[in-house]
């Protein structure tokens, strides 16, 4: 099939790059010109395993184009995705602005019957709204054709979004046209070839699926944060809850690690924003209010742990920090716990030492309030030359298993404060390390 999709962000770019790995033509759209010139010489703008190669691979083979004339991509395809951002506004409500752009572009160059897909996360009622917009434009132009807008959320996850794109849990289409179903079931096919795994409903339903689906996530890891938070209070250890819980084969054991909080820029954008939505409507969300609060909370968590063993004034100490990135396999630091407990321990005197794997280059660049007191080390061990604890805040594999010796040759003290439950209390008791936990209160 022919293909355009508009915006090469993480969905456009995943999207566009996979179904032209299937053999169908794809025009990528941007407006971002040096972005466009970039991945036309192959250079991927964000860190994702396997994407780079399939964009080089397909787009030597002609398969995956990279543009940004909307027109040419448009003339050549009867599908275009839209999947543009939707960024938090200042009121938590996603600002619709790029894709009512893209829909009123669409409607300036569209010169026959075309299906529009949304992919980006939007409120309730944006398809017609897009719908709208398309056919004012058209109306101008004196032109008539059958738009089609249909919703089709995305749930591929940062760090393994092309593995999710090509074995995806479902695929959900929100429409009430049954050719254009067929017409999604058969460019779907390839990803599904198990059928149970498309499933069709209205529109609104499936544009609020997506809300759904990530504030249910971020509500069970708030849930376990607070659990381990009383576990803290009571002398029990949330691994053992959650084995115990998670046999359950209706809890299940996935996605029900406490730590020092979510972050990225879906889950906290979403949860706002659903907030809002239901507000707009006049309706409380209070268990997500509560969500969020509780993960703004959770964030600065360890900070809580390292003033209780160091008093308010941190200064004069160093603390070492593993891990910047929202969670391993990304550069992405949007709304990562590291910003919140870094900026903090700043804040109160310290200094820090950093280390990740990947995301060194856009933490310099602009996460911190204070750059001077932020040291960026060459590799794990150099990060804790000399400090006065560690913590860890993403759980990156190489974190997994350190050398404990190294790192106790390194460290003042041999303290770990530890935001993501990674290792076994008793062998770091061995080593001669003091270890602080979240949700272990033994
Ligand atoms: C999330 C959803 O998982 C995807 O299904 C969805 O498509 C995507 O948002 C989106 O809306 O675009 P993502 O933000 O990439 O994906 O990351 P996740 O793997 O979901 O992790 C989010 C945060 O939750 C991370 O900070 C992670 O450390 C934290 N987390 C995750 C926990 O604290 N505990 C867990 O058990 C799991």
């Amino acid at each position: 099939m022919k293909i355009t999709v508009i915006g090469t962000g993480y969905v456009g770019l995943v999207t566009g790059t996979c179904f032209s790995e299937m053999g169908n033509n794809v025009y990528c759209i941007d407006i971002d010109n040096g972005k466009i010139e970039c991945l036309k010489k192959g250079i991927v703008p964000i860190y994702e395993p396997g994407l780079e190669e399939l964009v080089l691979k397909n787009q030597s083979n002609g398969d995956l184009i990279f543009t940004n004339n909307l027109k040419e991509g448009l003339n050549n395809s009867n599908i275009c995705f839209i999947a543009v951002g939707t960024p938090m506004g200042e009121d938590g409500s996603a600002n619709l602005q790029h894709v009512l752009d893209a829909a009123k572009e669409v409607g300036q160059l569209v010169n026959h019957d075309l299906i529009v897909v949304n992919k980006s996360t939007v409120p309730v009622g944006t398809a017609d709204k897009v719908k709208t917009t398309i056919l004012e434009e058209l109306e101008q132009r004196n032109l008539k054709f059958n738009i089609e807008v249909v919703s089709n959320p995305e749930f591929l996850k940062e760090g393994s979004a092309v593995e999710d794109f090509m074995r995806p849990d479902r695929v959900i289409i929100g429409s009430s046209n049954e050719n254009v179903i067929e017409t999604l079931k058969e460019l779907y096919a390839p990803f599904t070839t198990n059928h149970e795994r498309f499933i069709t409903m209205d529109v609104r339903s499936a544009e609020m699926t997506k809300y759904a689906a990530n504030a249910m996530l971020a509500t069970r890891i708030s849930f376990m944060n607070e659990i381990a938070n009383i576990c803290e209070k009571v002398g029990a250890d949330i691994n053992n809850v959650r084995k115990g819980i998670g046999s359950d084969k209706r809890i299940g054991y996935n996605f029900l690690y406490a730590g020092c909080g979510y972050g990225g820029s879906c889950f906290p954008k979403d949860v706002k924003a659903l907030i809002k939505i239901a507000a707009n409507k006049g309706y409380d969300a209070n268990i997500l209010k509560e969500v969020e609060a509780l993960n703004n909370q959770q964030k600065l968590t360890l900070v809580r742990k390292v003033v209780d063993k160091f008093g308010e004034s941190l200064s004069g100490l160093t603390f070492g920090i593993w891990g910047l990135s929202f969670k391993p396999g990304t550069d992405d630091m949007r709304e990562a716990p590291s910003v919140v407990t870094i900026n903090k321990l700043c804040e109160l005197g310290a200094k820090v030492q950093v280390y990740d794997p990947q995301a060194m280059e856009v933490a310099e660049k602009y996460y911190f309030e204070d750059n001077k007191k932020v040291k960026y080390a060459k590799n794990k061990y150099d990060a804790l030359d000399s400090v006065h604890s560690l913590l860890l805040l993403t759980e990156w594999k190489e974190f997994r298993s350190p050398d404990f010796e190294e790192m106790s040759k390194r460290m003042v003290n041999k303290i770990i404060f530890d935001g993501r439950n990674q290792y076994n209390k008793e062998t770091l008791k061995e080593f001669g390390f003091e270890y602080h936990q979240i949700g272990n209160g033994y």
